[in-house]
């Protein structure tokens, strides 16, 4: 396979990018023309040709002599990109030996203290002197890398692991120096982005792996930064930073671009990193949802899962409400974002003598003591959408002098007291409103700032609304830690159920997402906004993009320790060890709602990564096994074909289930009886087969079962499994006899398997629809 140079494009004219990066006279060369993914079925080459590249060049001559490929694929899919008009894609489609002709989309960003969070600072397993990690290689799909920051130093780190095939591609701010032994490798992908929105101008991001946005320096150093002592953000979460596999290696894949991520660089990125030789992947990125064969990242993963590759990506921050997951595939480790026992607090002290606690990164002059006059936004503002403190709508003589209480959503959090300061305000309060519940996101904002949960700016309201004269005040809090209950699901983080497959629970598992401290790019300031002229080495920002790299570092410390397991078992171990409980025994609560979570929100849990080096026992699956998940979703020989890249016939006298695809997580959607009253006499029986390995020593386990519902029997058989030898399979079943509940009805449990060390634990989610 190989990578075509970069060319020069014509290019088409953007229509949603808001700010213009094309050169005027470059324009519109070709203003009908897209770009496409075309999926070829090479079984059907015929044998006149020698090379599968000459037969894809005169299928695409057929129909158009001018076009030339942007990229070939073989790893992730067997094809290539290529720009052309919708009457050329549509005659293309027609031609022999094309299984899909896909129209490029657009990808986006879901944009430490975490390590002792984790447990990772007492544990011995995570020895600095112990070798194996350092093999590791995680490849970071992303905005590329910041490679001078200390965290990418390579002193405690021995040569590039033999094998490694990548490469450090150069650029004009990149040098084949700014690779070493934690950097190993650097790539960008910009054909696809270049063909849709027109050659990069270098004068504004660097046409090279150099990060000019922060989020991919801030994911790879989460997943596998060096240790770094003195790191903060201003002083706050002052403390040594790591990344989760500090002595794992990176290799980063840059494939978005300030305008965004493109299906056909992504699969490029994924191509060449499963190519050069990594051993997981990170993705903290996502499209909107469609099936598993026309998702590039679900493809691109399924050739690196069959490959022996963890896949990790973040499940999209579209919480609270249900719906907004990304990366579903049962094949991808899916993950969502709590907090940890880390704040950044504020306080608020109004006039009517009453208190709050807000966060803040704020790092300039406090306000002082002094009560001054406060001010709803919506109250001052000369635009209908004013109380959301947006650039340029709120009066200055109504604002000077003035603490204004913003409402939280539409425009970046910063960019409203930027608006405040520029209006002569002194401090803002940021209110979240219904969407944001009770989560406090801290930012490095211009002016003292509190950022206070919806019950809190609901009473500030009030009290703004009720008192011609109402004032406060707003003194930092530094950095506060041992936060209880920690972690709380973060109100962004997407939920289930799972839209495509609803008998696979998604997401996987929950990490550190909110304020996580990590390196950040010397391009923009903390704020990422083009006013904000600060430098820092380290930035606090939050997302299921920061919590993706968590599971991506200690995916690679199971792996370490455990080299032979496929992905399936790696994620197994993290999730069947994740815990849903605080010590307490109480669940883990929402911030969205401050009511407890459930496996929607966190799937299996929130990660334990000592305990998933020992779990003791493995639900396995092979590339086999998605194969028959996918006749089981009743993928027809082509679809399965665009995802495998293999002839694969369903049989037809066998009979596949979802339900039998040996998945840690239990997700059982059940119908609600449409006989009179609505009820129905005749419950509903499943059964789910389960195959379990033994990864410790021999060990006698027992099975137990907690659960919320009576409208649900569940029997396991056998109920005691006996292991002997290591590597034991054992496989049971698990029978569910379901009455008829009201459709929207939900329930959960729990099932355990436990020989008194470990405890291999599943969650259970019941639906009526
Ligand atoms: C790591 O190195 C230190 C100092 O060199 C040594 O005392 C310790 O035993 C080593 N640990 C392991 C697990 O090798
Ligand atoms: C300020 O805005 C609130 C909410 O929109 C409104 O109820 C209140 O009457 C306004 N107060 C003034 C003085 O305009």
């Amino acid at each position: 396979m190989k990578i075509f140079k970069p060319r020069l494009l014509p290019v088409v004219a953007v229509l949603f990018i808001c700010y213009a990066f094309v050169d005027a006279e470059e324009t519109n060369n070709q203003p009908n023309k897209k770009t496409f993914i075309i999926h070829m079925d090479k079984s059907t080459m015929p044998a006149s040709y020698d090379d599968h590249l000459q037969w894809y060049d005169s299928s695409l001559k057929s129909v158009s002599q001018s076009a030339n490929m942007l990229y070939t694929y073989n790893n992730v899919i067997h094809g290539y990109s290529v720009q052309l008009t919708v009457e050329e894609a549509k005659l293309l489609e027609e031609q022999p030996g094309i299984l899909l002709v896909q129209e490029d989309v657009k990808y986006e960003l879901h944009t430490t203290r975490s390590p002792e969070f984790l447990g990772l600072l007492n544990s011995n397993e995570f020895s600095p002197n112990s070798s194996t990690p350092s093999d590791v290689i995680i490849g970071v799909l992303d905005t590329g890398v910041w490679p001078e920051l200390s965290s990418f130093d390579d002193k405690e780190l021995g040569p590039v692991p033999s094998g490694w095939k990548g490469e450090c591609e150069v650029g004009r701010t990149f040098k084949s120096s700014s690779c070493n032994r934690k950097l190993i490798g650097a790539r960008f992908f910009s054909q696809g982005y270049e063909a849709a929105f027109g050659r990069i101008d270098e004068t504004a991001e660097s046409k090279s792996p150099r990060d000019d946005d922060g989020h991919g320096t801030h994911t790879a150093t989460t997943a596998a930064g060096s240790t770094v002592v003195g790191a903060s953000l201003f002083g706050y979460a002052a403390g040594t930073a790591r990344g989760m596999a500090r002595h794992g290696r990176v290799a980063a894949y840059k494939v978005c671009w300030l305008g965004g991520c493109v299906s056909s660089d992504i699969l490029a990125g994924m191509e060449k990193a499963i190519e050069d030789g990594v051993n997981i992947l990170s993705l903290s990125l996502g499209g909107s949802l469609s099936d598993y064969f026309r998702d590039t990242v679900a493809v691109g993963a399924f050739a690196a899962t069959s490959k022996g590759i963890f896949v990790s990506c973040s499940a999209g921050n579209g919480g609270p409400n249900p719906g907004g997951l990304s990366n579903v595939a049962p094949w991808i480790t899916t993950v969502g974002a709590g907090t940890m026992d880390r704040q950044f607090p504020s306080y608020i002290t109004l006039g009517n003598g009453k208190k709050f606690t807000g966060a803040s990164l704020y790092n300039g002059k406090p306000l002082g003591g002094s009560l001054m006059p406060l001010v709803y936004a919506g109250n001052v503002s000369s635009t209908s959408n004013g109380n959301l403190c947006m650039k340029g709508s709120l009066i200055p003589e109504k604002v000077k002098g003035k603490i204004v209480l913003c409402d939280r959503g539409l425009n970046p959090r910063a960019q409203k007291g930027l608006a405040v300061k520029n209006a002569g305000g002194l401090g803002m309060i940021l209110s979240n409103t219904d969407t944001f519940g009770e989560e406090l996101v801290a930012d490095a904002h211009f002016i003292p700032t509190a950022a206070v949960g919806q019950t809190a700016g609901d009473e500030i309201k009030k009290y703004i609304f009720s008192e011609p004269d109402a004032s406060a005040t707003i003194a930092p809090g530094g950095t506060k830690l041992g936060v209880q209950p920690s972690p709380v699901i973060a109100a962004f983080s997407s939920r289930g159920p799972n839209p495509i497959t609803p008998d696979i629970l998604k997401p996987d598992l929950i990490a550190p997402g909110v304020n996580i401290l990590a390196g950040w790019t010397g391009k923009v300031g903390p704020t990422g906004l083009p006013e904000d002229t600060r430098h820092v080495e380290f930035n606090i920002i939050s997302g299921t993009s920061m919590s993706c790299p968590h599971v991506s570092g200690l995916a690679a410390l199971v792996k370490a320790a455990h080299p032979e397991w496929s992905p399936a078992a790696v994620r197994s171990a993290l999730m069947t060890t994740a815990y849903s409980r605080y010590k307490n025994g109480e669940k883990i609560q929402d911030l969205a709602t401050g009511m407890p979570s459930t496996p929607f929100d966190y799937g299996a849990g929130h990660v334990d990564p000592v305990s998933a080096l020992d779990p003791g026992l493995v639900y396995d699956a092979t590339v086999e096994d998605y194969m028959d998940f996918l006749c089981a979703i009743r993928y027809s020989s082509s679809m399965i074909k665009i995802m495998t890249k293999q002839e694969y016939s369903c049989k037809a006298d066998k009979k596949y289930t979802v339900a039998d695809l040996n998945y840690p997580s239990f997700a059982v959607p059940l119908e609600t009886a449409s006989g009179p009253n609505g009820g129905s006499s005749a419950a509903t029986v499943l059964k789910y087969t389960r195959t379990l390995t033994n990864v410790g020593n021999p060990a006698t386990y027992k099975v137990s079962i907690s659960q919320e519902t009576k409208a649900v029997k569940i029997l396991v058989q056998p109920e005691v499994l006996d292991f002997s030898t290591p590597n034991e399979k054992k496989t049971y079943t698990v029978m569910f006899t379901a009455n008829s509940m009201p459709s929207g009805t939900t329930s959960f449990a729990h099932l355990e398997w436990s020989d008194g060390k470990h405890v291999v634990g599943s969650p259970i989610v019941f639906s009526w629809t």
